[in-house]
């Protein structure tokens, strides 16, 4: 069991976007290995890189074209394995992120499942067996191949899904999870996962993990399919860390994934949080965190002690977390995402609270989603020290604001985000109440209301998290004797006469 999950925050690193040595606009494994250091001075023991093997970039390469080959643009394979070296050495893990519910279509599977005659690849790729046979509630690809038949597609119409079967087989072409093809889909898909923990990553976050079994409406299929996964792993790869995109933490837990993520898509009410019109976050305070307090205990009830729950930052999928929360804001949603049970995510750059880059065009699939993928901005250098290609040729432009954070500037500065937030993971490092483990009970979050609270507790160590986003003064009923304030951002809460007030904007860990 992968033991340093429990105590592990992770750093996303979307290659592309962090740091360019070679001059080319766009970044790279070197680049990375370079700023290990920074992530480590942060606080983060761990990393989640996203796709970073050969691919047309049609979906910024979750559209994989070889599993087994770093892509040309970061690197080597070597230059991989040296990153995942350079990365233990600094007692930190690397998680590769794995797509196994498609490929592109430039994949030499696909090109050999689009032949007439029938071959090893045939049952690769889901199929319909006449080109006029649409597959019912699923995008498919169709006209391109000698072979008389629709293919079924994934996400992008360019990401053919790869055939896993379907839970319960209704037409003539679709298959069981049993039969050969599904079966040796799966092997194909265990092989890439040896070849690469082999070499020295530490696990997987895979990529929409709950889509592979076909009318599987209850993930019955999926969740056995990952358990035939985990057997594998737990005779090969025992260490290996298993982290899912999937966002029901019920059923991928039960799949044997470590962890899950609650997103922005899915029932989680994640977004009320942080991303819609009032988010709970904002100082306006007219947000609402009670259903996703609700959905949130749920899914901790049914995955405790089985496997953790986290929650992102951000991501490369969703707008940057300073799009809609600015300022002391961030500080505040800072306390919570790193107060919070499971292990937490930081998406590159919002530690500095990088912003969501406006009006730009997509890029390799991105659409809305490039303004939260653009390069990290390290320093005053040019393009912010994250390339010193000319302007025009970065991967994706740069937030060109005159005031745009920068690592440098915010290192300068004692009151910045970057400060805030290294602070509180030192405090979650130091207290393991407040680590992935440490159990959660909220006392106070009520429909529309504020502030927020809620108790970590590991053996007789109780800490209660005090979180107000809103500008304004805020009470609720509770009586508790403070032994100790581990943090405090803003004015200190007041517990008086079995009442608890705190301050607009504020946020506190405090030992009871
Ligand atoms: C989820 C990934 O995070 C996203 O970036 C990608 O486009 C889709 N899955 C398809 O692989």
């Amino acid at each position: 069991m992968a033991q340093w999950l429990d105590n592990a925050i992770f750093y996303e690193i979307y290659p592309q976007s962090f740091r360019d040595t070679n001059g080319d606009g766009i970044g790279d494994f070197q680049g990375i290995i370079e700023k290990l250091d920074y992530i480590k001075e942060l606080g983060c023991n761990a990393i989640w890189l996203n796709p970073c093997f050969e691919s047309p970039f049609g979906d910024a390469g979750y559209d994989v074209s070889d599993y087994y080959s770093a892509a040309p643009r970061y690197g080597t394979n070597e230059d991989l394995r040296r990153l995942f070296t350079e990365a233990h050495n600094r007692g930190m893990h690397v998680l590769l992120d794995l797509v196994p519910g498609h490929t592109s279509v430039e994949h030499p599977w696909f090109k050999e499942s689009m032949k007439a005659e029938k071959n090893e690849f045939t049952d690769r790729y889901v199929w319909t067996d006449d080109v006029w046979e649409i597959p019912e509630n699923m995008g498919h690809i169709g006209g391109i191949s000698e072979r008389n038949g629709a293919c079924v597609v994934n996400f992008f119409s360019h990401q053919p899904a790869l055939n896993y079967g379907f839970y319960k087989p209704e037409k003539s072409w679709q298959q069981s999870m049993e039969d050969e093809g599904p079966k040796a889909t799966l092997e194909a898909m265990k092989d890439v996962m040896r070849f690469w923990l082999g070499m020295g990553c530490d696990g997987f976050r895979v990529d929409m993990a709950g889509s592979l079994v076909k009318n599987d409406e209850e993930g019955k299929g999926t969740i056995k399919l990952w358990q035939n996964v985990r057997e594998f792993l737990n005779e090969e790869f025992p260490d290996a860390a298993m982290v899912s995109e999937w966002g029901e933490p019920d059923k991928s837990i039960q799949g044997g994934f470590h962890m899950d993520f609650l997103l922005h898509f899915g029932p989680s009410h994640y977004n009320d949080l942080f991303r819609c019109a009032e988010p709970y976050f904002s100082g306006r305070g007219k947000g609402d965190i009670s259903a996703f307090v609700q959905k949130y205990m749920e899914n901790y009830e049914k995955s405790e002690k089985k496997g953790l729950i986290c929650i992102p930052s951000g991501n490369h999928d969703m707008d940057r977390l300073a799009r809609r929360l600015h300022g002391d804001e961030l500080k505040v949603a800072f306390a919570f995402l790193l107060s919070m049970p499971g292990a937490p995510f930081i998406y590159y750059g919002d530690e500095i609270g990088m912003r969501y880059v406006e009006g730009l065009k997509s890029v390799e699939g991105g659409y809305n989603r490039t303004g939260s993928r653009s390069p990290m901005q390290w320093d005053a250098t040019t393009n912010a020290g994250f390339s010193s290609a000319p302007k025009e040729k970065l991967y994706i432009k740069q937030d060109e604001s005159a005031d745009r954070p920068t690592v440098e500037a915010q290192l300068a500065d004692k009151d910045s985000l970057y400060y805030e937030v290294k602070k509180m993971i030192q405090i979650r490092q130091s207290t393991p109440a407040l680590q992935s483990k440490g159990e959660i009970t909220f006392v106070y979050a009520e429909k529309n209301a504020y502030p927020f609270a809620y108790i970590r507790k590991s053996g007789d160590d109780r800490i209660l998290v005090i979180i107000n986003p809103s500008e304004k003064e805020a009470s609720f009923a509770g009586d508790f004797t403070v032994k100790e304030v581990l943090y405090s951002f803003g004015k200190e809460a007041e517990f008086a006469d079995g009442k608890v007030t705190v301050s607009g904007g504020t946020a506190g860990f405090y030992r009871i």
